[in-house]
């Protein structure tokens, strides 16, 4: 690569240190006084990172920017050889493809759809408590509960729930910097899918892909490639499951907020948005490409030059929340951007929301004298493609 750190004297390599559930305290200054600023990444590439809430909202919402390769990249262009629309891509073939997708999934739905999770999260809790403690919150709560919702949600049986724990597997293993794709581990779950939509087509039910086969025969531009695809892009979003684990995190180190959940479980829905701004799952994000010629933060960038947006690191701008670095669950209004920002702002963000709510809220309500099983910084974290997270979490009660 020509663009080595020898051009670039002063260059800072990135990430800063490996990323243990905060942003590096150099990281948060630079929010205030850097808000643009030359990094290289592991593989050598040298990408401007974005820093300052307004900086990365107009990396994710202006057209001078556009998305290499999206985190909820689903393969399908390449698999099917032909132009098939999907959620990473920018401009009208996703505005359209958006709106499809947006109309299974109603917040009527997900709304309708709390007490089973409620009823997801009782059992997962139960079968825990019998166990005895101490449990691990990760493998006990925060894996299982996303992946059976969203399964059910998707319309997959119970019975395949394991084939897709392992692609799911499959698919996170690849690292962010790898310099070498594995073989796409979408391919034989998108096989599954096409089978799956074939049946609810026949036999509908109160599922997505059945929601999707009807907006195809009220629309027959979507085709069935793309029906997979949406529903692979919400298999592995929905699965996201970092912010219930950092979410506790954050509240055990802050026990006084805990607390006061405990006393007023009314504040929960603004905890959890509080949470989400607060926490961070990883030190990357998407990066994307410059188009035209713009200025941001006051840096001059050239079409061809790569940014990576930092949300996490913009939700802790000291221009946008007052004290940013304190957890602050009256924080009122809280326009954090954990959920992305834009056209692609997360299309399972309602469901997010009541997911972290009950496990968290369920969580106090059950064990009064909850605490970590281990001292907090030695908590055992995984670095992924896509987000980092905790590998376990040992809790007692
Ligand atoms: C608290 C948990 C979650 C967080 C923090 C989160 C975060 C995000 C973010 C930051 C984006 C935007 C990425 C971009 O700019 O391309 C996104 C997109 C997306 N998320 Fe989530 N998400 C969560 C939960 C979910 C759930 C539960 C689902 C599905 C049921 C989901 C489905 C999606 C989909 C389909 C997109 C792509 C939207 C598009 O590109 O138009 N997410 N999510």
């Amino acid at each position: 690569m020509s663009d080595s750190a020898t051009a670039h004297p002063g260059v800072r390599e990135y990430p800063f240190e490996v990323f243990r559930g905060d942003l590096p305290g150099e990281l948060l200054r630079m929010v205030e006084h850097e808000k643009v600023s030359r990094v290289r990444l592991p593989d050598g590439r040298l990408v401007w990172l974005v820093l300052g809430y307004d900086e990365v909202s107009t990396v994710m919402t202006d057209i001078r920017f556009r998305r290499r390769g999206g985190a909820y990249d689903t393969g399908s262009a390449a698999e099917a050889g032909c132009p098939v629309r999907d959620l990473s891509m920018d401009g009208p073939a996703h505005t359209e493809l958006r709106r499809l997708a947006g109309r299974a999934f109603t917040a009527r739905r997900i709304d309708a759809y709390r007490p089973r999770i409620q009823a997801v999260t009782d059992e997962l809790l139960d079968e825990m408590e019998r166990r005895g403690s101490p449990g691990d919150l990760v493998a006990d709560l925060v894996v299982p509960l996303p992946a059976i919702v969203i399964c059910e949600l998707l319309g997959v049986p119970a019975a395949d729930r394991e084939r897709f724990a392992e692609w799911d597997r499959a698919l996170m293993a690849v690292n962010t910097h790898a310099a070498t794709e594995t073989a796409d581990p979408t391919i034989a779950m998108r096989a599954y899918l096409r089978q799956r939509l074939a049946e609810k087509r026949a036999a509908p039910g109160p599922d997505l892909l059945s929601a999707w086969a009807e907006a195809q025969a009220e629309d027959p531009s979507l085709t069935d490639e793309e029906i997979v695809g949406l529903a692979v892009t919400v298999l592995v979003g929905g699965r996201e499951i970092g912010s219930i684990s950092a979410g506790m995190r954050a509240l055990f180190q802050h026990p006084d907020v805990m607390e006061r959940l405990r006393d007023e479980p009314a504040r929960l829905p603004a905890a959890v948005d509080e949470l989400l701004r607060y926490t961070s799952l990883s030190p990357t994000f998407l990066e994307q490409t410059v188009m035209a010629p713009v200025e941001l933060g006051g840096i001059a960038l050239r079409p061809g030059d790569v940014v990576m947006p930092l949300p996490w690191a913009a939700n802790r701008d000291p221009g946008k929340f007052a004290r940013p670095g304190e957890l602050d669950i009256d924080r009122s209004p809280n326009p954090h951007i954990t959920f992305g920002v834009g056209p692609h702002f997360c299309l399972g963000a309602a469901l997010g929301r009541v997911e972290i709510e009950t496990a968290i809220g369920s969580l106090l309500r059950r064990f009064p004298k909850l605490r970590p099983g281990v001292p907090i910084d030695e908590l055992p974290w995984r670095h992924e493609r896509i987000n980092c997270g905790l590998s376990a979490f040992p809790i007692a009660w």
